[in-house]
């Protein structure tokens, strides 16, 4: 036998706010509204059956029953002010909790492959000592041939290699850079710099190249000047393995090979033991234990005197690789173009 239903709304009403006061969060007070208050709820069950009680009851236990409705309601009300909006939607068809959307989740960046490698190349030469200059991209052509030593007829010069902006070279006809060595040239006219410097030139230049996999009409450069008592090539040797050290983080042997560029004499092309293989001969190497990674020699004496600096005094080396195949060597890129197709997969890759 059920007991009357005034005893059973006494119970209700100490139930029910007994384990209001228990509700922690938005989704166990709607769990609590479906049990109380709900369709199928406590509350309206209960009410449901005054219908059969007798009239006079009726008035009584119906008021009451009201009475214990309202006073949820108002209850329920003031917790979910309290508790705020629900953040998370629940199954519940009967659910009439406000559902808040999440944000979405920000698009960060962050920077590209290029840029990464430019500090890092940076934060290697400033540890060494090397003063770190910027230059212009818009160059003269005297400042990017003619007191570099690379004459006029020098086939660098051909339009077929070189963009001009005007005329075709001419002294001071304008030019987008080839290298960034006109850079250094400036860096010790313009400051009036005297031995001993050391000087590195991180930017962008651009060849009038047909494109391929290995070659872009514009890259980065790095390009190193140092002039001081005992340059040499030994010592030239020893700072650039201890450069490529830091940045593959591998012990790596440099070797250079007789090559020619006219700012410098005798001038190498440098080879760097294969940072993958070891020297056992990889795809990287191409199973030669060696890859070529930059130009360098010793200051030519007109380049020297072309800066104001006595030849028989003082003797420099400078050197120039391509900044972008360091990422292609440490990450295996295997085609230029990427870094400026804009292509977001590809630059996805490496944050
Ligand atoms: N400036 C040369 C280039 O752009 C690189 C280089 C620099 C070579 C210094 C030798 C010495 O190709």
């Amino acid at each position: 036998m059920t007991a009357p239903l005034g005893a059973r709304l006494d119970t209700l009403k100490t139930e029910s706010t007994a384990t209001l006061k228990q509700v922690k969060d938005a989704a166990q007070l709607e769990q609590w509204r479906i049990t109380y208050l709900g369709r199928q709820g406590a509350v309206p069950k209960l009410l449901k059956e005054i219908k059969h009680l007798s009239l006079a009851e009726k008035r009584v236990i119906g008021k009451r029953g009201n009475t214990l409705r309202q006073k949820l309601e108002k209850f329920y009300e003031q917790k979910r002010q309290k508790l705020g909006p629900m953040t998370t939607t629940t199954s519940t068809p009967s659910s009439t909790s406000t559902t808040t959307a999440l944000p979405p989740e920000p698009i960060t960046g962050h920077l590209h492959p290029l840029t990464l490698a430019i500090r890092r190349i940076q934060q290697i030469f400033s540890a060494m000592g090397f003063l770190i200059v910027e230059g212009v991209e818009i160059e003269e052509a005297r400042y990017n041939f003619d007191q570099l030593n690379i004459p006029f007829e020098h086939p660098a010069r051909a339009e077929t290699d070189t963009f001009y902006l005007e005329n075709k070279g001419n002294a001071k006809d304008l030019v987008l850079r080839t290298h960034t060595s006109p850079v250094q040239l400036r860096a010790v006219l313009e400051n009036n710099l005297t031995p001993p410097f050391k000087i590195l030139s991180p930017g962008r230049v651009f060849r009038a190249e047909r494109t391929d996999a290995t070659h872009e009409t514009t890259f980065y450069q790095f390009e190193g000047l140092v002039v001081k008592d005992g340059a040499s090539v030994s010592d030239f040797k020893g700072t650039i393995e201890t450069f490529y050290e830091a940045f593959f983080g591998k012990r790596v042997s440099a070797r250079l090979r007789p090559s020619y560029f006219p700012f410098v004499e005798p001038g190498f092309e440098v080879d760097l033991s294969c940072v993958f293989c070891r020297q056992a001969g990889c795809r990287i190497c191409k199973n030669t234990g060696w890859i070529e990674v930059m130009g360098a020699g010793m200051v030519h004496p007109n380049v020297l005197r072309n800066m104001n600096i006595n030849p028989q005094e003082h003797q420099g080396y400078a050197f120039g690789g391509v900044v972008d195949r360091l990422p292609m060597l440490r990450l295996g890129i295997d085609d230029i173009r990427l870094f400026w197709s804009g292509d977001i997969r590809f630059l996805k890759q490496f944050s």
